[in-house]
C-alpha cells in the first residue's frame, strides 16, 4: 500500500538512520585504525562509542512504537562508504588517508544532522515528545563532533612524501 502519513515516513526515516549508526560503528572503527595520531584515532573511537549510545536511544523510540527495526542498509551512508573506495583507487599516503577520513567524516556527520533535524521535526509534528527528547541528544552528539572533526581539519598539516620530492628531483634533471 502506498505511504500516505507522516508517522509512516518517521518510521521510514528513523530505519533510515538505524542502519546507518549501524554501518558506521564499522567505518569509524576502520578510520580509527587508520589513524596514526592518538587524537584522531581517540576522537573516532570515542565517536564509535557515542554511536552505540545513539542506536540504544533509537532501539527506545522503536520500543515505543511497538516495533523492531530491520536489518537493511542506509543508502546516503553506502554512497559516502563507496566514495570512499573510489578514493582507495588513489593509493593515498596513509598521512593522506588521515586527512581524508577527517573530511568524509564530516560529511557524515552532516548527513546525519540533517536526518536527525528532520526526524525531531517529524517527532514534534506528531506529538512524540519522548521521541524529541532522544533524538535531540543523538543531534548534540553529531553537532559536537562535526566541530571537533572541523578543528582537526584546521590543524591538520600534510607533508610531502620523501618519495614524492625524489619523483620531483628526478623530473628536474
Ligand atoms: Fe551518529
Amino acid at each position: 500500500m502506498a505511504m500516505q502519513t507522516i508517522e509512516e515516513l518517521f518510521e521510514h526515516e528513523l530505519q533510515d538512520m538505524y542502519s546507518a549508526e549501524q554501518t558506521l560503528l564499522d567505518a569509524l572503527e576502520q578510520m580509527a585504525n587508520e589513524s596514526s595520531d592518538r587524537d584522531i584515532r581517540k576522537g573516532f573511537t570515542q565517536h564509535r562509542k557515542e554511536t552505540q549510545g545513539q542506536i540504544k536511544r533509537l532501539d527506545k523510540i522503536y520500543k515505543t512504537l511497538g516495533r523492531k527495526p530491520e536489518s537493511s542498509s542506509c543508502p546516503g551512508i553506502e554512497g559516502l562508504i563507496k566514495e570512499k573506495k573510489v578514493f582507495m583507487r588513489e593509493k593515498p599516503s596513509d598521512e593522506l588517508l588521515e586527512f581524508y577520513n577527517v573530511g568524509a567524516a564530516q560529511k557524515v556527520e552532516r548527513y546525519e544532522i540533517t536526518a536527525y533535524e528532520g526526524l525531531i521535526d517529524m517527532a514534534e509534528k506528531l506529538g512524540m515528545g519522548d521521541a524529541v527528547d532522544l533524538l535531540e541528544q543523538n543531534l548534540q552528539e553529531e553537532e559536537m563532533a562535526l566541530n571537533k572533526l572541523k578543528a582537526i581539519a584546521s590543524e591538520f598539516d600534510v607533508e610531502e612524501e620523501e618519495e614524492d620530492e625524489e619523483e620531483a628531483e628526478t623530473q628536474a634533471q
